[in-house]
């Protein structure tokens, strides 16, 4: 291969295919860099010894495809190479053929500047021959390769479970794809294997995974594809712990076969705690979390400051960024979605002129060092924040409002003036800092602001708390109420963060169908209606179903983080676009009339 020579094969004959990246002609000498997927390798072609090859290497172009024989040889001193990894030897040809010619194509593999991503995902082959693409793909083996062989050793089967299928409750937009045996009818492709997992449970299988491909019809962000693919796992019998142990184990096994080294366990939290110190229920805890100052200042000071007084002050200290700016305390306002009666403070100087001794208790309190900003968050002495979110267990409306706020706030500070900090860069020991953390005790229900109803926060085959399931017999009407007992349902629901990043989530699912039955209920869902969409499912939780409980990973967004890219897009080999679009195949297309003629389907014009 053309990465593979070295100085002590000085002498050995040798043959190399490979693609021309580059040719450099000297007259009498020609030099052609060889690349391969390890690397690159020069060829020497002496014109005036030989004028076969000479002529032929005058017809190479970028991307040709050829083969050499030749002699390895030392480089001279002089000429070494130390950038890679063959650079202290050289190739001198004597046989050369041309494999394949190749046009010119729109960018180079080896063209430092990238070119539009358009034109990147259209020519998607020549992209993945950048040095970094390769290295992408290839971390994405080992990654997937670490995972299934430390399942494997723990008695995991890899079971495939079907693509085609039916609508699955992730909640999100299902693929469909039409029969044409049975015309009108409809597979759906798997938002996930959540049922079948959850049925190899009771088929037996105690131990499941699957690194499987999943489909969601959502709108696409730079974490999101329409196709992605996922860790999955189910147990029988487990409690949370023991599936975060094998989470923290594989993961563990993953970072190393990418070459770093991470410390388990993870520190846990509960999503109210998430909450009331990061204003999130993804954290990213290379940030350091709020500090509640409210007691740091007198009653009268709140009263100047006109601060509601039984509020949180919410302190955030971002490090290193140093005083703003008056343009730049100003730039923060925009940054500031809040939605009424939460204040902001960012001219901490000023808090300090004014209040002197308080300030020097928030100093001290948040571990404000020099070169530190501190803004404080607080809620409005007139209204206090107005929101129409839910009660939730300890964390109220208002409260939430302001912590919610801050937690964007912090967010985007840290974003904004990430090149004074310093802690989001992509290389050296920032690279390496991974900070995880499992969130537990979701909240069972989310209240959907826009339906003005309570759905299911996770999915519906997660387990509530053992001591929160009376207030699931709350009646129908509370299901449309802000405030119903449903709000403080908390779920054996954990999601696994990374960096600020959701990397997977999970549950103890429900094994008893009078249970399972009871969650239908409490969403509004009717018994009819309830096994209409999951009676296959119902029906088997009746013959002898473990408890069990799992999790799914996102490998796509494991792998964007140890590759330190920006998208899934640059870990992924063939991705769709934002508008869910592969540029290189041009999918979706419209079929013909004969295709949907046999599938016995008309298409409307979407009104
Ligand atoms: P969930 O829907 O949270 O859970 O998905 C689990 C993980 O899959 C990844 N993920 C995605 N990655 C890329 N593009 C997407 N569109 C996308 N959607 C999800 C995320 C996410 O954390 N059946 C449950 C799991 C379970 O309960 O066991 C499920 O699918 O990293």
């Amino acid at each position: 291969m053309c990465g593979a020579l070295r100085a002590s094969d000085a002498g050995k004959k040798a043959v190399l295919m490979g693609w021309v990246n580059k040719r450099r002609d000297l007259g009498s000498l020609i030099f052609v860099d060889l690349r391969d997927r390890t690397g690159i390798t020069q060829v020497v072609i002496n014109a005036e010894r030989d004028a076969a090859i000479h002529e032929k290497t005058e017809a190479l172009r970028n991307e040709y495809v050829i083969a050499v024989t030749g002699t390895v040889k030392l480089r001279d001193a002089s000429t070494v190479n130390k950038n890679i990894a063959t650079g202290e030897v050289e190739l001198v040809a004597e046989e050369l053929r041309i494999l394949n010619e190749s046009k010119l194509p729109p960018f180079l593999p080896s063209d430092t500047a990238l070119t539009n991503e358009e034109t990147r995902l259209k020519y998607r082959y020549i992209d993945l021959r950048r040095e970094v693409m390769q290295f992408n793909i290839e971390l994405r083996h080992k990654v997937a390769k670490a995972i299934r062989d430390y399942l494997s050793a723990l008695g995991f089967f890899e079971i495939e479970t079907p693509f085609m299928t039916r609508s699955t409750p992730e909640g999100a937009r299902d693929y469909l794809v039409p029969s044409r045996v049975q015309p009108g009818t409809f597979y759906a492709l798997p938002q996930s294997p959540q049922l079948f997992k959850q049925i190899l449970m009771i088929s037996g299988f105690d131990k499941y995974f699957q690194i499987v491909r999943c489909f969601r019809d959502e709108d696409l962000r730079a974490d999101r594809q329409p196709e992605f693919t996922q860790i999955d796992l189910e147990m029988s019998y487990p409690q949370p712990e023991r599936i975060w142990e094998v989470v923290e184990g594989f993961l563990t096994a993953a970072f190393h076969a990418a070459g770093f080294e991470i410390k388990t366990p993870f520190p846990r939290m509960d999503y109210d705690e998430a909450i009331r110190l990061y204003g999130i229920d993804k954290p990213d805890l290379r940030l350091p979390p709020f500090t509640d100052v409210r007691e740091c200042f007198t009653p009268e000071n709140l009263q100047e400051l006109a601060i509601h007084p039984s509020l949180p002050v919410v302190a955030l200290r971002t490090p290193k960024v140093g005083e703003l700016s008056r343009k730049e305390r100003d730039d923060i306002k925009p940054l500031f979605h809040s939605k009424g009666g939460a204040k902001i403070f960012e001219d901490f100087k000023r808090i300090a002129n004014k209040f002197p001794e308080a300030a020097a208790i928030v100093a001290k309190k948040t571990g404000m060092e020099d070169g530190d900003l501190v803004v404080l968050v607080a809620g409005s002495a007139q209204t206090g924040p107005q929101t129409a979110m839910p009660t939730h267990r300890k964390v109220t409306p208002p409260e939430l409002a302001i912590y919610a706020s801050a937690g964007l706030l912090r967010l985007s500070l840290a974003q904004k003036y990430a090149d004074r900090h310093g802690i989001f860069k992509k290389t050296g020991d920032a690279a390496k800092d991974f900070r995880f953390v499992w969130v537990n005790n979701f909240p069972m229900f989310e209240w959907d602001e826009g339906d003005k109803r309570w759905n299911a926060a996770h999915h519906p085959f997660t387990s509530p708390h053992e001591e929160d399931m009376p207030k699931l017999e709350t009646g129908v009407e509370s299901l449309n109420d802000p405030q119903s007992p449903l709000s403080s349902v908390r779920a054996l629901a954990y999601d696994v963060v990374l960096n600020g990043t959701e990397l997977g989530s999970g549950s103890i699912r429900i094994h008893r169908q009078d249970v399972q039955s009871r969650i239908f209920r409490a969403l509004g869902m009717s018994e009819e209606e309830a096994r209409a969409r999951f009676g296959f499912f119902l029906e088997a939780l009746e013959y002898g179903t473990p408890p069990h409980g799992g999790i799914a990973l996102g490998l796509d967004r494991i792998v964007m983080i140890l590759a330190g890219a920006e998208s899934l897009r640059e870990v992924i080999p063939f991705p769709k676009t934002a508008r869910a679009v592969d540029l290189m195949v041009d999918a979706p297309t419209p079929v013909s009339d004969a295709q949907l003629r046999d599938l016995g389907i008309a298409v409307r014009t979407k009104s």
